[in-house]
């Protein structure tokens, strides 16, 4: 008989439902909240209420893509966390009554472990996937954590960031500059026409492999502000060069530590996932330093770097192989590490 696996992911600012039939992925439907743009970062109480409207119609697309009827599923696969409580509590619950109205088992996913996991969502049954152990560069809006990944279940973090995750560093300077929110992607988008030399932003130093960005967003801040007090139209003549410049200085950051951890392991196999993982720059340097250290790189599609529901129901699937179901009553969890 199949597996069928009904993924769920709400724990920001992305309602996203997915369907995984014998580990091959059948559908994945993302429904993303335009409503924060305004705001300039995620409003929490927002997020809650755009997800109540977004998870009906988004989890039947996500079923009716995959051409699976409800009773066809074998379990529900949810985030319970880390995220934004209200937003976690929307798709926990949803999880929660569909798995009882079903009669199915619920399988609790750490949001952070799916990240890691998206590496083993397979489109085609020919795809590969990293060998264990590998080392995980996970950075998103917010994490940014090295993570050397054992198994599918075990994973050690041998470095994170103490204060902004890099996803951060890129919408905070970005806010400075007047980008829209997310500024990442149009960080990315600008960069390509600017210098990475331009300007020149503080580094940290960090023992270990730990991460720190907090520095450079203030030498950032100051950079922008000194200037304009000169030419108020600093940033409009020079936002490609401060783009390219930025987004060098967070790469140069990111793939510092993470050649330490590779050398420090020995790992064979070397994967980039969260929201920060789609950035060019970060993609193109990953796959140099893997190819300098003739170690594998595995770079994801896109559309699996950002919050989405089928990382969800891999880490589902293979945790149903193992039967390990959850409790009705677990409570979903804002902060935790790995
Ligand atoms: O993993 P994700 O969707 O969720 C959070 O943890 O929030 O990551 C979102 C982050 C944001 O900070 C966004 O600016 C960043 O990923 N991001 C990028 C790019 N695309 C998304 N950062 C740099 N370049 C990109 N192309």
């Amino acid at each position: 008989m199949s597996v069928a696996i009904l993924g769920i992911e709400s724990s920001c600012d992305d309602t996203s439902a997915a369907v995984i039939v014998d580990g091959i992925l059948r559908s994945n439907v993302i429904a993303s909240q335009k409503v924060h743009e305004a705001y300039g970062g995620v409003v929490p109480e927002l997020a809650s209420r755009a997800h109540q409207q977004n998870i009906v119609p988004v989890v039947s697309e996500a079923l009716r893509q995959a051409g699976i009827e409800k009773d066809q599923l074998s379990a529900i696969a949810y985030t319970r966390g880390p995220g934004l409580l209200g937003s976690l509590l929307v798709g926990t619950s949803f999880a929660k009554g569909m798995s009882i109205g079903l009669d199915i088992p619920l399988i609790d996913v750490n949001h952070l472990h799916a990240h890691v996991l998206s590496h083993f969502i397979k489109t085609d049954i020919n795809d590969k996937s990293p060998e264990f152990p590998f080392i995980c560069l996970l950075i998103s809006g917010g994490n940014s954590q090295i993570i050397l990944v054992k198994s599918m279940s075990e994973m050690e973090i041998l470095g994170k960031t103490i204060d902004d995750a890099a996803g951060e560093a890129f919408d905070k300077c970005a806010k400075v500059i007047g980008l829209p929110y997310p500024g990442g992607p149009h960080v990315d988008r600008h960069a390509a026409e600017g210098n990475p030399k331009a300007f020149q932003f503080s580094k940290p130093h960090i023992p270990g492999l730990d991460y720190s960005f907090s520095g450079l967003k203030t030498s950032f801040l100051y950079t922008v502000r000194d200037n304009l007090k000169q030419n108020p139209a600093f940033i409009e003549e020079n936002i490609s060069d401060l783009c390219a410049s930025l987004q060098y200085t967070i790469i140069d950051i990111l793939l510092n530590k993470l050649k330490k951890a590779i050398k420090q392991t020995g790992v064979k196999d070397v994967a980039i996932g969260g929201g920060v993982s789609a950035n060019s720059g970060v993609r193109n340097a990953v796959e140099e330093l893997c190819r300098d250290l003739k170690v594998r790189p595995w770079i994801p599609p896109r559309a699996f770097t950002t919050d989405n529901a089928a990382m969800v129901a891999i880490a589902g699937y293979h945790k149903y192989l193992n039967k390990d179901f959850s409790d009705l009553g677990l409570p979903p969890f804002a902060r935790v590490s790995i």
